[in-house]
């Protein structure tokens, strides 16, 4: 009897010393100790040889050996387990990961930076201002003063009168910021938000984006104008198109025009878009007038310039035969995501 108790001892402390990091070394200890030819069960065999006496005490000490066995099985079933999972056993690393949804550019920032990264090339630098202006930068100071007619062209957003703050109606108010800087001479383009007070349809909106340019140096000429708004119609759109200058009126440049290109969807023949002309306008531009220079404190016997205005919204229906302006602000990701493409 005390032989067997020594030897329960022993196994007991062995016992207590087993690891397993698999599962295979778990269920290698299960059989040593628990299986049907394990070691509890040899001890247990042992009992017919306990004098009579004894086998109560002996029956509790065996019992109390086998529990032992079982926990400390039950530790080991379980803690392989959970370290499997730690060193990745188990799972299959080739499957693919859960795919991200990527967004996209909206087609308005992708031709504003086309646009922008036209005039960069010809040495035009980036200009940006607030949208809450001053009636002076949005009106007065660009040739239009109080109650001229021409303020209605632009029907405007008015935050507070006297004095007058406004949500601006074009970026022709950052040129006005740029001239009073009084730097020259100036090579800017003014990218922007604007906002007009105008019913909204497929082609106008209470809001919509510009890119406005303006260059003022010495002897600067209409014939600078042209070339540049050459060079960028055909970098936008492609060395097929034709171009045309109409005589137009703005207050802040004169002379003024207007510049059409021939319709992209037809080619000139005529169609819906372009009214059966075969020509879309798609900016309007002048040689910057006299007194917009006085005003902002620039000598205008000595410097010259060109500015020009176009709505982004109108070039991207162009350029991408979009025939609705209100898609470009209904957020509906099946239109959008449909111009992943860089332009
Ligand atoms: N500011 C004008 C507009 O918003 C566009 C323009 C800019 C025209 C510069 C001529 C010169 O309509």
């Amino acid at each position: 009897m005390e032989e067997l108790l020594q030897k329960i001892e022993s196994f007991k402390s062995e016992i207590k010393n087993a690891i397993a990091t698999t599962s295979e070394e778990a269920e290698a200890f299960r059989i040593k100790y628990l299986g049907t030819k394990g070691l509890v069960k040899e001890v247990m065999g042992e009992m017919k040889n306990v004098a009579t006496d004894k086998r109560r005490e002996f029956g509790q000490v065996l019992n109390e050996f086998k529990l032992f066995a079982e926990e400390k099985f039950e530790t080991l079933k379980a803690g392989s387990a959970s370290a499997q999972t730690e060193t990745g056993d188990g799972l299959d690393l080739s499957l693919p990961g859960d795919a991200l949804p990527l967004g996209s550019r909206h087609p308005i920032s992708l031709v504003r930076n086309q646009i922008v990264s036209i005039f960069q090339r010809l040495g035009f630098a980036v200009a940006e201002g607030p949208e809450i202006e001053d009636d002076w930068h949005n009106f007065t100071a660009l040739n239009l003063p109080e109650n001229h007619p021409a303020r209605d062209m632009q029907d405007t957003f008015y935050i507070s009168q006297n004095p007058d703050w406004l949500l601006r109606t074009h970026t022709s108010s950052v040129q006005v910021r740029e001239m009073e800087k009084g730097k020259l001479p100036i090579r800017i383009i003014c990218p922007g938000r604007v906002y007009r007070n105008e019913t909204i349809s497929a082609r106008a909106h209470c809001f919509f984006h510009q890119v406005e340019g303006l260059y003022i140096a010495e002897n600067v000429s209409f014939a600078d104008l042209k070339q540049t708004l050459y060079f960028f119609v055909q970098e936008m759109f492609g060395k097929d198109f034709k171009l045309r200058f109409r005589p137009s009126y703005f207050p802040f440049t004169e002379p003024s025009a207007e510049m059409d290109i021939s319709c992209l969807i037809c080619g000139g023949s005529g169609c819906n878009v372009c009214k059966h002309t075969g020509w879309v306008e798609i900016l309007g531009c002048g040689m910057v007038h006299p007194n917009l220079l006085e005003n902002c404190g620039i000598d205008s016997n000595k410097y010259t310039g060109f500015a020009f205005g176009m709505g982004i919204e109108r070039i991207t229906m162009l350029k991408y035969q979009i025939k609705d302006l209100r898609l470009f602000s209904e957020n509906d990701v099946r239109f959008l995501k449909q111009f992943t493409a860089a332009v």
